[in-house]
């Protein structure tokens, strides 16, 4: 979930950022679950329509939007890794209206104007040139089509990720801050900027709202081994001695044990829910 910087995103992806994301994937999925929502709603596929899922992952949305568009309709699930589409296609490789193709959504051929809705949960935030890879997905999209995305704004906003972070990084060394707007999980967390790229890839009638959820982490063990295997602290924690692994897992539970209620973790998320029109 947070890749880093200088690492390009299809190999990052491919290795351990996939490998990570399946490890966790059952955990992660249902926490976004009430997130997907959202972006389903707001996505509002109808029966025939064309839809693309970008940075589709497991699968679990382009399924629901597979089923949205129903025998008529088409859904193609695009993702870089093929580590994570390995999942997506034991799961729903037999959904007879869903594809899924392995490429990099901001340049891969697709065809032109063929599509009515392309959709994305926070599988848009890792393109290098975001205004290049936003047009270049536009041009797939019919007059009149739609984008609609789900991304995370700051990690600061969001505690279900900052709370356990900054634990973490009590113990281990903290990695220089990526530079503004790197590709990554909080890419798109300064809406302007957002809505500014959007524009210049051509999309118009924008619209981005913020949508706070809380989220599911579990039990405060699921929700530790969670956070130090997929946050921030991810890979320092993954290079770390098995001592100072044992001081992390103690540091993050510390941060996050005020919040279990019940036996179970809920915290906040915050993220942009993004609407556009092809012009
Ligand atoms: C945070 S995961 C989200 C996965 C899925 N949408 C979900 O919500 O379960 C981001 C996904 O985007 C994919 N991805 C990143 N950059 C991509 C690109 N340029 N083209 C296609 N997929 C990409 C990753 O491989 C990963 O599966």
């Amino acid at each position: 979930m947070a890749p880093s910087p200088t690492v390009d995103q299809a190999t990052y992806w491919n290795d351990e950022g996939g490998r990570r994301w399946v490890a966790n994937i059952e955990r992660v999925e249902r926490m976004l679950q009430p997130l997907s929502q959202r972006l389903l709603e707001a996505a509002a596929a109808s029966p025939g329509e064309r839809v693309i899922d970008v940075g589709c992952g497991g699968g679990v949305t382009s399924a629901a939007l597979a089923q949205a568009v129903g025998a008529q309709g088409a859904v193609l699930g695009l993702d870089v890794s093929a580590v994570i589409l390995d999942v997506a296609r034991q799961r729903y490789g037999n959904v007879a209206n869903l594809k899924f193709v392995l490429g990099d959504a901001a340049n891969m051929p697709l065809s032109s104007k063929a599509y009515d809705l392309i959709a994305s949960r926070f599988g848009v935030m890792f393109f290098p040139d975001p205004t290049a890879a936003f047009h270049h997905l536009r041009a797939a999209l019919a007059p009149r089509g739609r984008l609609v995305f789900i991304c995370w704004r700051a990690l600061e906003q969001n505690p279900w990720m900052a709370i356990p972070t900054q634990a973490a990084f009590e113990v281990l060394p903290r990695p220089e801050p990526p530079a503004p707007h790197a590709p990554g999980p909080f890419a798109f967390a300064d809406a302007e900027r957002l809505r500014g790229l959007l524009e210049s890839a051509g999309f118009s009638a924008i619209e981005i709202t913020a949508v706070d959820e809380s989220v599911a982490l579990g039990s405060l063990d699921e929700a530790v081994q969670q956070m130090i295997r997929m946050g921030p602290a991810a890979a320092a924690f993954t290079a770390a001695d098995k001592a100072t692994q044992n001081e992390v897992v103690a540091a993050v539970e510390r941060g996050l044990a005020p919040f279990v209620s019940a036996g179970r973790i809920r915290l906040q998320s915050a993220t942009w829910l993004v609407q556009a029109l092809t012009a």
